[in-house]
């Protein structure tokens, strides 16, 4: 399938992993990247640039497929060392960064000189247009639905998406609830280019993760995800678990007062506990409501397959059938 998407990053499907943090190593962005699609891996995670730069060239060493690195910008005391990481991505000769979390705009003439296309995250309209204006080669539009950050609009994909392709013009694709190949096709029908997936790859045999994880994807609901960190203007969707419905308990009962040290026992620290280790109660993790269109944990490659053979049986047969 060629689109705008697989153009622009020179891939042969128009699917993305997005960035996630524990779970983007070079293992899972290889096997994206082999499968057809964009693999990325997640900057922050390797915790220095060296070790970015290795990761880089780990992955290299497992595919000669394009892949992409994950930049997420967050509010921090302490702000990660982002000069030193953008520099491991430009001299690694990485061609694709995704960013995510805060306007990238300081970074980018450095990424742009390098050839390096960047494809940035937003979860509403007028973050794509800044986006745009900025420079940005396409954005992922993060409906409500997605697991992870998804913003203070709440709004879904069902409106999200056909509102950016009213106002857009760069190309972007879908994020958000993504994981098969009908919902490929209504994105593209509703104007994305491709979509982007997070939740969905971490329930496959190539996602470096305790398969603890992938047991309580295929375990969960479109019900068993929750909202954390709602009073502090910082939203995470996350799959439901002892912890995390003790955080909303502290929520609801210090209310408008909440800060994040009554809640960081729940949230700090989190990620290596349940992905290396398997604890499953260990905290909050983001999680998608696609955790309930997963039912099994195939390769990488099978789920990709399966979403282009879907999605292309469904527009030569299916619509066909509605184009009198
Ligand atoms: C476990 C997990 C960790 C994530 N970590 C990050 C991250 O570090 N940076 C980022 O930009 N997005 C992160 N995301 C968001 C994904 O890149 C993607 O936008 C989101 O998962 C899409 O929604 P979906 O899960 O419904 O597919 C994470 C998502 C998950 C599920």
């Amino acid at each position: 399938m060629k689109t705008r998407i697989t153009e622009l990053f020179e891939i042969e499907h128009p699917i993305i992993q997005g960035g996630m943090h524990y779970v983007g190593f070079a293992e899972m962005a290889a096997a994206v990247s082999n499968a057809g699609g964009l693999g990325i891996i997640t900057g922050l995670t390797q915790g220095t640039p060296e070790r970015l730069a290795a990761e880089i060239k780990r992955c290299r060493d497992m595919t000669d497929k394009p892949f992409g690195v994950n930049l997420t910008f967050l509010p921090a005391v302490t702000p990660p060392d982002y000069p030193g990481f953008v520099q491991a991505i430009v001299e690694s000769g990485v061609k694709a960064v995704e960013t995510a979390g805060n306007n990238p705009a300081k970074w980018l003439p450095g990424l742009k000189e390098a050839g390096i296309k960047v494809i940035h995250k937003c979860t509403s309209v007028r973050h794509s247009l800044k986006a745009e204006s900025i420079g940005c080669d396409a954005v992922s539009v993060d409906g409500f639905e997605c697991g992870g950050h998804p913003g203070e609009d709440d709004v879904g994909n069902w409106v999200l998406l056909p509102r950016a392709a009213e106002e857009l013009k760069i190309p972007f694709v879908a994020s958000g609830g993504c994981g098969t190949g009908s919902q490929l096709v209504a994105a593209l029908a509703m104007g994305a280019e491709g979509i982007n997936m997070g939740t969905r790859f971490i329930a496959t045999k190539d996602a470096p993760v305790h398969q603890n994880v992938k047991d309580a994807l295929v375990a969960a609901t479109e019900l068993d995800t929750r909202l954390i960190m709602r009073p502090l203007r910082n939203t995470e969707r996350v799959l439901t678990n002892v912890a995390v419905e003790r955080l909303l308990q502290t929520e609801k009962e210090k209310g408008d007062k909440v800060s994040f040290a009554d809640i960081a026992a729940e949230v700090a620290g989190v990620y290596p506990k349940v992905m290396v280790d398997g604890q499953m109660d260990a905290g909050g993790w983001s999680c998608g409501q696609v955790a309930g269109l997963i039912h099994d944990i195939p390769t990488v490659k099978e789920l990709i397959d399966r979403i282009m053979s879907e999605a292309d049986e469904i527009i030569a047969h299916r619509l066909k059938r509605f184009a009198a």
